[in-house]
Order: C-alpha cells, then sequence, then structure tokens
C-alpha cells in the first residue's frame, strides 16, 4: 500500500474533516496515498485545508475542483441535511468527481421524506458513482454529547430505558469510508453500519465502570426533563425535538439490530464497547 503522495495522487476531500469520523479518515486516506483536502467551514489554518460553509455553499466549487474522491456528511444541529447536501453532491457532479461517499445516520430511510433520505435519494440519482453509509449511534456519544452527567454525576442520563443499541465505533465507520472511497468493489451500495453487538444502558455504564475504576450508572430520564439541558447547550429546539425523537427510536428498538457491513468491507471484526472504553477512559477521569 503506498504511503507516499506526489502532484499525480488522487485528491479526496473530507467534509467535516475535523470532526469525530473525519479526523479519523483523513490518515487511513493518507496511508493509502491519496492526497487528502480537508474541508473546514472556519478559517484554513493548514496547506491541507480548504473553507466550505455547507450552510451558505460558499467555497464548494473550490474544495471540488480537481477532487477524484468526496467524503460527505451534513454538520450535526441542523434538521433541513438535504438543502445542506444537495449543492454539494451537485458540484461533485460539475466537477466530474469519481466517488462519493456519504455518511447518513441509521433508520434515515424508514421515511422516504425524511431529509436525510432526500440527500440519500440525491446522490443515488446524481449520476456519480456512491455509496451511502448510515452508521448507528457513535460509541464516542459517551466521551462527547453525554460526558457532562457522566463525568459530574458518574450517569448517563438518558430517555432510552432497556433497550439496546449497537454502537459504532467512529473509528470503525472511518475504515469503512476510506475503503469504499479507494476501491470499486462496492459501488453503488448502500450499508448500515452497526458494531457487533447490542447493549443496553446498564451494560454501558458497566464497561464504563470497569475501564475507568469509577462506579459509573445509568438513570433513565423522560424526554421533557432532557429537553431543557439540550436547549442550554446551544441545540436549536427543532434540533432538540429531531434529537428526542431519535432517542425515542432508539427506546422503541430501532437501534439493536447488528449487520455484518464493517466486517465484509474492512475485513475485521468491529471495534468492541471494552476496547472504545479502554481508549478513551482518560475522557471520563
Ligand atoms: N453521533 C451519532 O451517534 C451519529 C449517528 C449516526 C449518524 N451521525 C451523523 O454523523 C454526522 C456527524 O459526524 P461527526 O460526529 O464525525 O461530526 P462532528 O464531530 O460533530 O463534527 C462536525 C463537523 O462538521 C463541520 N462543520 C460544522 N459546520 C459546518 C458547515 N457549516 N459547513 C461544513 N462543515 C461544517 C465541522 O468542521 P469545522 O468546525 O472545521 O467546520 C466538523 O468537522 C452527522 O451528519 C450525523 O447525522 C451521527
Amino acid at each position: 500500500m503506498a504511503t507516499h503522495t506526489n502532484s499525480s495522487s488522487p485528491i479526496a476531500l473530507i467534509v467535516g474533516a475535523h470532526g469525530t469520523v473525519g479526523s479519523a479518515l483523513s490518515p487511513l486516506l493518507t496511508a493509502r496515498g491519496y492526497r487528502v483536502r480537508r474541508a473546514t467551514s472556519r478559517a484554513p489554518h493548514a496547506a491541507d485545508e480548504v473553507h466550505l460553509n455547507l450552510l451558505t455553499g460558499e467555497g464548494l466549487s473550490d474544495a471540488l475542483a480537481g477532487v477524484d474522491q468526496a467524503f460527505l456528511m451534513a454538520p450535526p444541529g441542523h434538521v433541513n441535511q438535504d438543502v445542506l447536501l444537495g449543492p454539494a453532491i451537485d458540484a461533485a457532479r460539475a466537477h466530474g468527481l469519481r466517488r462519493v461517499v456519504l455518511m447518513s445516520a441509521m433508520g434515515a430511510n424508514a421515511d422516504e421524506r425524511s431529509p436525510l433520505r432526500l440527500a440519500e435519494k440525491h446522490l443515488q440519482a446524481s449520476g456519480l458513482a456512491w455509496n451511502v453509509i448510515r452508521p448507528n449511534w457513535f460509541m464516542q456519544n459517551f466521551n462527547s454529547y453525554w460526558i457532562q452527567g457522566i463525568r459530574e454525576q458518574g450517569q448517563i442520563f438518558l430517555p432510552v430505558g432497556q433497550a439496546r443499541g449497537s454502537f459504532i465505533d467512529a473509528r470503525d465507520i472511518a475504515a469503512v469510508a476510506a475503503a469504499l472511497l479507494t476501491t470499486d468493489t462496492h459501488t453503488n451500495a448502500e450499508f448500515d453500519l452497526t458494531g457487533a453487538e447490542a447493549l443496553d444502558h446498564d451494560q454501558v455504564a458497566a464497561i464504563l465502570s470497569q475501564a475507568t475504576g469509577r462506579t459509573i450508572g445509568y438513570t433513565e430520564v423522560t424526554p421533557e426533563a432532557m429537553r431543557p439541558g439540550l436547549l442550554a447547550a446551544g441545540l436549536s429546539p427543532e434540533y432538540a425535538d429531531l434529537l428526542l425523537l431519535l432517542l425515542s427510536y432508539f427506546k422503541a428498538g430501532y437501534a439493536e439490530r447488528t449487520t455484518d457491513a464493517v466486517q465484509r468491507i474492512t475485513g475485521r471484526a468491529p471495534i468492541s464497547f471494552d476496547k472504545y472504553a479502554h481508549d478513551y477512559r482518560e475522557a471520563w477521569a
């Protein structure tokens, strides 16, 4: 596998390059001999960064010029993913990209009119070589979105009852995206991505306790009790309601299913929750 790049190496654009998945994807593509162009909505600070704001479309054409492959995702916090991603897909086609991988979310295709599903369909109808990946809930939510209760009160506070989720490590999503972007094996296919096992939040709390040496528990809360905290964290009312709706689907059991897509695409088993908790244990110190 190539580890050096030169001016004739293919260029891969990563939208969300500073995010949880994108930051893991970057080094994987570089290791495969790709020149990586990292998109940011902020002012670029490095030679491989490019300014791209999906909310305004600013920077879209420059970001895609000369690009061979692109990884697309919608920044969290917005409920109109089709509006944000449509122009990026059109620009990818206009610039003649060889392939686009779109990160959606597991369950997005349960409603043909959901904004994420509309974005998926836009890509699938674009004439571009495409992949849609739909990850389940990320393991990394426990060291980001849900971290405050764990750190301050030793509790995971969520309105999800005893339902189980086949959480996926974002590093596996990146590994899948890297494989799909750089090979032709799975052209024009969609994949639901999950971990190997489904766990409830008591089991998650027990694993986090084991990894950290702290006692961490799970407390079920109502959606109504959770909403003010989401608003206080800066979420818009629309996005807070979307998140609570998605959590209600989790509670109803829709996040329990497992797939073999990570194994099939990367050739190795998904990262276990135990390994995730061990690798990130400093986060909950
Ligand atoms: N968390 C989950 O459990 C879960 C499950 C399934 C699917 N997903 C999907 O995963 C995606 C989030 O991925 P992630 O967790 O890797 O991201 P993340 O860590 O939340 O990072 C968000 C990224 O979006 C970029 N960004 C913010 N505003 C932007 C804008 N206006 N234009 C362009 N880029 C912008 C940020 O970069 P800059 O600040 O540099 O611009 C950053 O790289 C969402 O689409 C979500 O639906 C998440």
